[in-house]
């Protein structure tokens, strides 16, 4: 997968993406990442991607051309077509779901504002899909933009190693994550559930289900999807 990222601080996604899982991924050729910064489209001696907002108010608007000529030249420098995300408070809250369909593009070319946002005729024009990481407001969209390259890159096939699949992340069924444990078995902070050590598998997982389904109805009642449920998770719920 290529992601291309336009950014004043191109750099700032690109290092996000240095570590961990999502490096070595990169590592892997299983992504690339290229960074392209629209004040080097900008003309004037001031290279300016900005300007004040018709109609007055507070802060400044990014610039059409800059940013137009940056997607473009991402666009052109490869042939396989790209999907165009726009990170912005205003976007459709991103969630695992969306993430395993952006995973699924050969490309993304991921747009981050800055200031009070972008020219809309720009987002009309060159944006595909408009794509916030929650209800608050970041001073901008590279944090996003790296949540998405981080998100998507760990679901490239290849990218986890077996031990760590993506099939059992919290959200991968809808529920959040069971808790878990390692050594040492008794600590001063406690210990570990009897049921994880009695090798018996069935009971191992009908525990993790239950941990799941529990935690989800408490934490998160807005993910609880209840019609959903099987009998035997009702009757975890219930025990
Ligand atoms: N840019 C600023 N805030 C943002 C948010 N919450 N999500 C995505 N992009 C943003």
């Amino acid at each position: 997968m290529r992601i291309d990222v336009i950014s004043l601080f191109p750099e700032f996604v690109a290092q996000c993406a240095a570590f961990g899982v999502v490096g070595r991924a990169g590592e892997r050729g299983l992504l690339s990442m290229h960074g392209w910064n629209p004040r080097d489209y900008a003309e004037g001696n001031y290279r300016r991607v900005d300007e004040r907002p018709f109609g007055g108010g507070p802060g400044m608007v990014m610039l059409i051309d800059p940013l137009r000529a940056a997607i473009r030249a991402a666009r052109a420098a490869d042939p396989a077509p790209a999907r165009v995300v726009y990170l912005s408070p205003q976007g459709a809250r991103l969630d695992q779901a969306k993430v395993r369909e952006l995973a699924g593009h050969a490309r993304l070319i991921l747009l981050c504002g800055r200031y009070e946002g972008v020219d809309e005729r720009l987002i009309r024009a060159e944006v595909d899909e408009e794509l916030s990481i929650g209800d608050y407001v970041l001073s901008g969209g590279e944090l996003a933009a790296a949540v998405v390259v981080d998100a998507v890159a760990r679901l490239q096939d290849g990218a986890l190693g077996d031990a760590e699949s993506a099939v059992q992340d919290s959200f991968e069924d809808g529920l959040l994550d069971c808790p878990h444990y390692t050594r040492p078995v008794e600590h001063e902070l406690g210990a570990v559930p009897e049921v994880l050590m009695s090798g018996n598998h069935a009971r191992i997982a009908q525990w993790r289900r239950q941990q799941s389904l529990g935690r989800t109805w408490q934490r998160r009642p807005d993910l609880f999807d209840e019609a959903a449920l099987s009998k035997a998770d009702r009757k975890l719920l219930a025990a």
